[in-house]
């Protein structure tokens, strides 16, 4: 899939949501929960539904690979940061609501930490441009605090 292509494919899904079943607003208790929607033949990306429960956050990371995704269900807050020595940099906060596109990180430069600051579930929808079997471990590159505000 061309880069270019993304953000409208995105938008498309999220104003149409006839693929969203009741199992995608299911989450984990312990941790934000991905759930696989489809898996490019070709293993050049792959679609998931993120579910957020309240409270639930994401580490401070970067990706490994390019990313975009956008909102189905809920508020979702994203914080943004910047890198210096290697270490993240607070620069601001987005908060994104049910069809929104968040920032796209197609070149691998984005920092960011995202999460349910609401008392609803959030459902997110996410492609990255990794292989299945490297879903687990192969997008994020975390950040260990502290950061520098
Ligand atoms: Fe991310």
């Amino acid at each position: 899939m061309p880069y270019e292509d993304i953000g409208p494919v995105l938008g498309l899904a999220l104003s149409n949501k006839g693929w969203l079943r009741p199992e995608h607003r299911v989450g984990d208790p312990n941790r934000y929960m991905r759930h696989v929607l489809y898996v490019d033949p070709g293993n050049q990306f792959v679609i998931t539904a993120i579910t957020w429960l309240p409270g639930q956050v994401s580490p401070v990371h970067g990706h490994h690979v390019w990313c975009a995704f956008g909102i189905v269900e809920g508020e979702l807050t994203e914080e943004q940061f910047s890198e210096s020595h290697g270490k993240p940099i607070y620069s601001k906060t987005a908060v994104y609501r049910p069809g929104d596109l968040a920032e796209r990180d197609l070149d691998r430069k984005a920092i960011h930490r995202v999460s349910n600051r609401s008392r609803g579930t959030i459902v997110s929808l996410h492609l990255y441009g990794v292989s299945a079997d490297r879903l687990t471990t192969g997008i994020n590159r975390i950040y260990s605090w502290p950061l520098i505000a």
